[in-house]
């Protein structure tokens, strides 16, 4: 069984840790927050060591695994820190900030011998799994047009409000519409340019992206993703994908089994639960993908090199909102 050491307790850590309690092939021996009340919280969840610093973790908890929930600035310092060690590293979206950070992970994954992986999590999502399969057996033809929209609140939740500040987070652009870069990337090729456009300065609070690819296929995406949506409007995803044959659509505020809604000012006032099966969670279904591959030395699911390059479009994005220009990959 993988020891797993759990850096980072906030939204991201809590949803991993609450997908470990039904792993069997993991057991999270250390948590480790800067906020002592995190930690503890999901210490008590897993029956395990609550730590304040990574340093303290490091010295003294025995694990083989470190999942990184933290703020995006902070994965390549931590990431690389712990595969020096030796330690095989899942990290959450997106690998970094830019580049020469995600190349450094790369490589010290490399250069260390460990397995690292980077949680794209729409590769587990089965509603976007089965629109593949129905693609790959042909339903609706060649596929020819795809539009992803991910729309949400600003994600006011965050530790110092990291979010807020596009040098730590990279905006929805990187942050957000990433999840689709590397879904569309992973199941419909190499992309070789990209328009995009964002909502101007003269909306400070609210981040939003549009972007359409051209594929090296030929065929187009536009991806939208916004923190653009007033405080307590539902988190919602879509994608149409558009064939030669048909189409495939799919609606997540059409999709959740239990839905909760409190009357509340607070942030999170709105629940979504799925009490059908663990199986179904793909946060569990991610994680368990990676410990596979560590346990039996096999590639991940999520390599290194496709996180790399979901990268390279959201900041191909950012850089052409930027210009006002197309930029060719
Ligand atoms: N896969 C997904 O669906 C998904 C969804 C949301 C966020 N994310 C990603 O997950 C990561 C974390 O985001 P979040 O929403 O959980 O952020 P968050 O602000 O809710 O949590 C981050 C936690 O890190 C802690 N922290 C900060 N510095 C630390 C340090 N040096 N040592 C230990 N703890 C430290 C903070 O106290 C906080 O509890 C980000 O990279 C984000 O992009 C992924």
């Amino acid at each position: 069984m993988l020891r797993i050491a759990l850096l980072g307790c906030g939204t991201m850590g809590s949803t991993h840790a609450h997908a470990y309690t039904s792993l069997r092939e993991a057991k999270v021996v250390a948590v480790c927050d800067i906020r002592l009340e995190k930690a503890e919280a999901l210490a008590s969840l897993l029956g395990c060591v609550a730590y304040t610093s990574y340093e303290a973790m490091k010295e003294k908890a025995d694990y083989e695994v470190l999942d990184v929930c933290l703020p995006t600035y902070l994965h390549c310092r931590y990431a690389t820190d712990a595969m020096q060690d030796g330690k095989h590293v899942f990290c959450e979206k997106p690998i970094a900030l830019n580049l020469e950070d995600a190349d450094l992970m790369v490589e010290t994954a490399k250069e260390y011998g460990v397995t690292f992986s980077v949680g794209h999590v729409l590769r587990f999502f089965p509603q976007y799994q089965a629109a593949v399969a129905q693609i790959k057996a042909g339903r609706i033809g060649t596929p020819a047009l795809l539009r992803t929209t991910r729309n949400q609140a600003f994600p006011g939740w965050s530790w110092e409000n990291w979010y807020q500040d596009s040098t730590k987070s990279g905006g929805p652009e990187v942050d957000l519409a990433i999840h689709d870069y590397d879904w569309l990337l992973y199941n419909f090729g190499s992309v070789k340019r990209v328009y995009a456009k964002n909502l101007g300065t003269g909306h400070p609070k609210q981040m939003h992206t549009l972007a359409i690819l051209r594929f090296a296929s030929g065929a187009m995406a536009h991806v939208e993703a916004s923190w653009a949506l007033p405080k307590g409007i539902e988190f919602r995803t879509t994608f149409e994908l558009v064939g030669t044959d048909g189409q495939l659509c799919y609606d997540s505020s059409r999709d959740c089994p239990l839905k909760t809604q409190l009357g509340s000012d607070e942030e999170a006032s709105l629940f979504y639960d799925n009490p059908l099966s663990d199986e179904m969670n793909p946060y569990r279904a991610e994680l368990k993908a990676f410990l596979h591959a560590v346990e039996h030395k096999t590639e991940p699911v999520v390599t290194a090199p496709e996180a790399i390059a979901a990268l390279q479009v959201a900041l191909a994005a950012k850089e052409s909102a930027h210009s006002g220009k197309v930029v060719h990959l």
